[in-house]
């Protein structure tokens, strides 16, 4: 069986398996903001169209600007992506058949991209359920290694590792030679986070990927941005398509960023229903990671494989992200994204059935 190997678009999920997507379905396959995008966009969305005559700026100024202030860097050492998704195409092209490094499980593109542009991937891989993060375990591959992936907060797992381990690694990194690609896709769910683009300042070969994305849920517009010293930013750029974002997109994103209220209302949001989720799930005697952010790793500790539950959650018209193809997790837990509080209400309703018969 050939599962689509991203979240959302559940109708290719449903045609690998044989099956028709049901009428009435749920997706918590793509973990983006449940709110919606912020009503600032919809508010201005009628004043776009005219916009889409004009061909976008291919220096994004504006909307790196915006950036520079609010991240106090440079504009020099920014560069605006068409999703996270292209920024990270674009390091795996800048890495071509170089060693990499991913520390697993993360997100999938890593290894796509690597694999696409011949690099030599090295996994290594941490343990379920707390996925700990070992500076120790990871000197001798970083000493062979011209770059490394770690994704903080984690996803598939929405595990946030210590500070203090990764300016460790950021430091082994630095004396061995090797680039550290840090993607903070989702930091912005974080109450607490502490960013590490201020490192780029000491760290010559850190690369911080953000997505916008996630938080002000515009998939379909794809933007992101990364930081990094001016040097990378200026070799990755030449690698960049023209025009690459698209007029919308970067005028989304100056309102976007700037709307501290709406992160702060999803912050908060988040947090309730993730801690009336884990107590369902504790109740229920359901595994799930120890997440700071909107999704989460959940297994049945009953079952050693869980594609009887992936199975019986999508008959119910459930349906969570399966893990097959994220190395070390090999399918046997599933990732679900914090949904409005009905499509919670509803997940912990068929959860409760599922627990009744096994
Ligand atoms: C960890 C991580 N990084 C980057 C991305 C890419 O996001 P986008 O291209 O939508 O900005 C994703 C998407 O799921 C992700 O999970």
């Amino acid at each position: 069986m050939n599962l689509p190997s991203h979240g959302s678009n559940p109708q290719h999920l449903f045609k690998a398996m044989g099956r028709s997507l049901p009428m009435h379905f749920i997706d918590f396959s793509a973990n983006i903001n449940p709110i919606g995008p912020p009503s600032t966009l919809k508010e201005k969305w009628n004043d776009f169209y005219r916009e889409i005559m004009v061909y976008p700026d291919p220096l994004a100024v504006s909307l790196k600007d915006r950036i520079a202030v609010q991240e106090q860097i440079s504009v020099d050492s920014i560069l605006i992506g068409n999703g996270g998704a292209e920024l990270i195409t674009l390091v795996a092209r800048f890495l071509s058949g170089k060693k990499v490094v991913i520390i697993e499980p993360a997100f999938s593109e890593y290894e796509t991209a690597c694999r696409a542009n011949q690099c030599e991937i090295q996994y290594h891989q941490l343990k379920g359920p707390n996925f700990a993060l070992n500076m120790d375990d990871l000197r001798s591959s970083i000493s062979s290694a011209d770059a490394l992936f770690l994704c903080n907060p984690n996803n598939p797992t929405g595990i946030q590792y210590p500070k203090s381990t990764i300016i460790s690694i950021l430091e082994e990194c630095e004396k061995q030679n090797c680039y550290v690609i840090l993607d903070e896709a989702f930091y912005d769910f974080l109450v607490d986070y502490d960013s590490f683009i201020p490192y780029i300042n000491s760290f010559s070969k850190l690369i911080i990927i953000r997505s916008l994305t996630k938080m002000f849920a515009i998939p379909g517009l794809r933007l992101g941005y990364m930081a990094a010293a001016a040097t990378i930013i200026t070799e990755l750029s030449a690698l960049q398509p023209h025009w690459s974002i698209n007029t919308i997109a970067l005028l989304a994103g100056e309102l976007c960023i700037q709307d501290n209220e709406f992160i702060k209302v999803t912050q908060s949001y988040i947090r309730k229903e993730r801690e009336r989720l884990l107590s369902f799930f504790k109740q229920y005697h359901f595994v799930v990671t120890s997440t700071k952010v909107n999704f989460y790793l959940l297994r049945d500790p009953n079952l050693k494989e869980q594609i009887d539950f992936f199975d019986f959650l999508l008959q119910k018209g459930i349906i969570p992200r399966h893990t097959f193809n994220f190395p070390g997790l090999d399918g046997n837990w599933l990732r679900f994204a914090i949904k409005s509080k009905e499509e919670n209400r509803m997940l912990m309703e068929v959860l409760k059935e599922w627990r009744y018969l096994h």
